[in-house]
């Protein structure tokens, strides 16, 4: 064998991975190789993979392992929609993808050379955990990931597929990570399997209700996303890249916007004429920004709040807004959490952020004080305030007591706020107000229900509507609906080159 016909057959023994046979079972499972989920996430004929022939020798317990070129892991760089990206994906085939020490190193170099250029790493994970066989220098190859991926956290954006078993210390990679996307049925992330869950605390649970996309897109919240199928995972892996910068120092990319006639009619009629009455924010966000560019993250979790990416003028914004359409829009523990990761996101990553609010406030409860809505309230309320990106505020109906104060008021920082006609900026809604501080006249009322009713519509008539606030300027103004895509589109670009100088410190202490 000439030398290179020595590097063809040494390439073409690495393509193969673990082998045609457990190539064909990882088919049968549904699943892609890791191979050919890198061709279908890079762009064609951009990716350069970087430590194909890194072998793993003479390590671990057992010297007599089985060994293949590449140790279980494709590693390299190249380009998706033109942007340089770096990458790396777990080959099921060598050894279920376990990361053993080299395996580890070789995600380790990628990350380091795309924190050295400034470039989002894509992560599709793919593995049964540390390498058994290997013992401590697995775990320690876990680590030396943990700590990069902290290290690059708000430096570079990090995206993590989960594409199949993802156990043990290898979830808390990607739950450093920015976005978590997981796959229905093929792909699993828990601390211990439903076996070790069986004999501890002997509850009996299968792999897919324990771990399983549906399970974390809506139970845990862990899964930003839960793709029907692998396609459609890295179809979103590529939309999620287009609405972001490529790095914290820079901006995401502009689209082409042809600027036209902004006026969106009916936004007039969308708010219901009664403050009980729910409808769905997300019609109010189709009006707001350009024509179907929203793009709904943690779609399946606390969907009284919303959060999400669009673009408005062609620019990137990030979006939390309240759904009034879900338990009134009322914050809880999960919908401050929620609001507050997306929010740190974008600022961390020079997104705009727009707020839409109609809120009635936190949500009251045994249940949500044990569980420490106070702590995680304020999650939100410190990510707000802690954000230096522009930051526009509309309030479409409700902003009641304290949830007023928390999304995005002017006195916590928002750049312009304004407000539809509908608003009622009030420290309660009318009924608590009026019980609270009329009781002792409605408890002597002749006819207390008649007396309350009285009260209720006068206060109603002072109190329920966004003057009292624009006669402060805590409102800039307050517009018709009609024209707040036009008020939108120029308040960004008026913005764009905003600039905050915060006091030196190491960093701040959100209440976790
Ligand atoms: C070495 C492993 C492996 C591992 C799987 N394999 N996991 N080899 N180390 N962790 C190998 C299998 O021996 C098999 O080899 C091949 O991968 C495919 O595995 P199967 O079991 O046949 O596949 P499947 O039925 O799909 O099941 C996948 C699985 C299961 C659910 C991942 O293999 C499994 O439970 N593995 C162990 C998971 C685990 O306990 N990991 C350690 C977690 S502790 P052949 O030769 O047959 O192809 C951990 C600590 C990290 O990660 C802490 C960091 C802080």
């Amino acid at each position: 064998m000439n030398k290179i016909e020595e590097l063809q057959s040494k390439i073409k023994e690495a393509m193969l991975g673990g082998g045609e046979v457990r190539i064909a079972s990882q088919h049968k499972k549904g699943k892609l190789t890791a191979r050919e989920r890198l061709q279908l996430l890079m762009d064609e004929g951009s990716f350069e993979e970087l430590d194909m022939l890194v072998h793993n020798r003479n390590r671990g317990i057992t010297t007599d392992q089985e060994q293949f070129p590449g140790d279980g892991v494709v590693t390299g760089y190249g380009t998706i929609n033109g942007r340089l990206t770096y990458v790396f994906s777990q080959d099921f085939t060598v050894y279920g993808g376990s990361l053993s020490e080299p395996h580890a190193r070789k995600i380790c170099k990628i990350m380091d050379l795309a924190m050295q250029n400034g470039a989002p790493v894509v992560g599709l994970n793919d593995s049964g955990g540390a390498r058994i066989q290997e013992g401590v220098v697995s775990l320690g190859g876990y680590a030396d990931i943990f700590y990069r991926n902290t290290r690059a956290s708000g430096v570079i954006p990090q995206i993590s597929a989960i594409m199949g078993p993802c156990a043990g210390g290898a979830v808390y990679s990607p739950a450093i990570t920015d976005f978590i996307m997981m796959v229905e049925n093929t792909s699993y992330m828990f601390v211990t399997g439903p076996n070790v869950v069986k004999t501890v605390t002997h509850e009996e649970v299968t792999s897919e209700e324990l771990g399983g996309a549906q399970t974390h897109a809506t139970k845990s919240g862990v899964t930003h996303f839960a793709c029907a199928n692998e396609v459609e995972c890295i179809q979103n892996i590529k939309t999620l890249l287009s609405y972001i910068p490529q790095n914290c120092e820079e901006t995401a990319p502009v689209y082409p916007y042809e600027p036209g006639n902004e006026l969106r009619e009916a936004l007039n009629t969308l708010i219901p004429a009664s403050p009980n009455q729910p409808y769905d924010m997300k019609e109010v966000i189709a009006h707001l920004t350009d024509a179907d560019s929203f793009f709904e993250v943690h779609k399946d979790f606390a969907d009284n709040i919303i959060v999400g990416f669009a673009r408005i003028g062609g620019r990137s914004i990030g979006i939390v807004a309240n759904q009034p359409a879900v338990l009134a829009g009322v914050l809880d523990i999960h919908a401050s959490v929620k609001g507050a990761r997306f929010t740190r996101f974008c600022d961390a990553f020079n997104v705009p952020l727009l707020v839409l609010v109609d809120v009635p406030g936190f949500l009251p409860g045994t249940d949500q004080e044990w569980n420490g809505i106070i702590t995680n309230g304020a999650k939100l309320l410190y990510a707000l305030c802690e954000a230096t990106v522009p930051k526009i505020t509309v309030t479409t109906r409700k902003a009641y007591g304290g949830a007023y104060c928390v999304m995005n008021s002017k006195h916590i920082g928002a750049d312009l706020n304004y407000a539809f006609p509908q608003a009622e900026i009030a420290v309660m809604g009318a009924k608590g107000a009026v019980e609270i501080i009329y009781k002792k006249e409605i408890d002597t009322a002749p006819d207390p229900e008649v007396r309350t009713n009285e009260l209720v519509a006068d206060y109603t008539e002072r109190f329920a509507n966004p003057y009292l606030a624009a006669e402060k300027g805590y409102i800039d103004e307050v517009i018709m609906p009609e024209q707040a895509r036009a008020k939108l589109i120029k308040g960004f670009k008026m913005l764009e080159n905003k600039v905050v100088n915060m006091p030196r410190k190491k960093h701040g202490n959100i209440p976790l």
